[in-house]
């Protein structure tokens, strides 16, 4: 069934480039953005429909041929659908809102070090001092910064520690198995900042150690 499957596909150019292209999607958006899957999903579907949408009216002239789609007019169809659906992704609303709520408490620190530490690891995505970086006005890297800091705040926000905040508990164990900040968020050299050395780390995580309410 798997195999029938890609035969019909491997024989078929057009169809070929498409899997790829589905793929390459796949990729970036999860792995160089962190565009969550559903997201993922709607724009790669988008683009495909808009893709054989423009390929059939751009060869509507023509008669209806058997064999393979001529692979010219099926790669310039894709490249314009990506500029539609590009543009048409600016319309969409959710992403653009850039608020920053007021800080209304803090932990207590352990000491400077560790909250400055924090601010450069952590900040972006969980307090209300988020610095939104120029790509997050363009969708749909918005989509994808938004929906870090909405869910990084929803499970602990340093900015609002007059609220329970459920996980900060797990910030040290989070830290020291490397699961935050998360492996896209300093991916090709992006936030150079947020990276730590050996040295930092072992600063922030004596820190978040010695302040109240940040680990087990
Ligand atoms: C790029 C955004 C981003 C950055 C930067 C970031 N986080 Fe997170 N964090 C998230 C998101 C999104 C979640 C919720 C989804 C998840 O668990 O992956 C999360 C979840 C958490 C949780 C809850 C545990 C869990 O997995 O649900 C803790 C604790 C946490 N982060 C601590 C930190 C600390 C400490 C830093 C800095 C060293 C940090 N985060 C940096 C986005 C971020």
């Amino acid at each position: 069934m798997v195999s029938r499957f890609l035969q019909v596909v491997l024989a078929n150019r057009a169809l070929s480039i498409g899997a790829i292209g589905l793929a390459v999607g796949f990729l970036v958006g999860a792995g160089l953005i962190g565009l969550p899957p559903p997201f993922m999903l709607v724009l790669l579907i988008a683009f495909g429909l808009v893709t054989w949408a423009v390929y059939r009216w751009r060869t509507r002239a023509l008669p209806v041929r058997p064999g393979p789609a001529p692979m010219r007019t099926v790669l310039s169809s894709a490249g314009i659908a990506a500029l539609l659906v590009f543009a048409a992704a600016q319309a969409v609303p959710y992403g653009r809102a850039h608020a920053n709520p007021p800080v209304t408490a803090e932990p207590d620190w352990a000491n400077a070090e560790t909250r400055a530490l924090m601010v450069r690891a952590c900040f972006d995505c969980h307090s209300n001092e988020v610095e939104w970086p120029w790509y997050s006005n363009i969708a749909p890297f918005s989509w994808a910064v938004t929906k870090h800091v909405d869910d990084g705040r929803s499970k602990v926000n340093y900015s609002e520690w007059d609220r329970p905040q459920r996980d900060a508990d797990e910030s040290f164990e989070e830290v020291e198995n490397g699961s935050m900040p998360p492996g896209y968020y300093t991916l090709g050299g992006l936030h150079a900042d947020a990276r730590l050395t050996d040295e930092e780390m072992s600063t922030l995580l004596a820190g978040l150690q010695a302040t109240p309410g940040l680990s087990d």
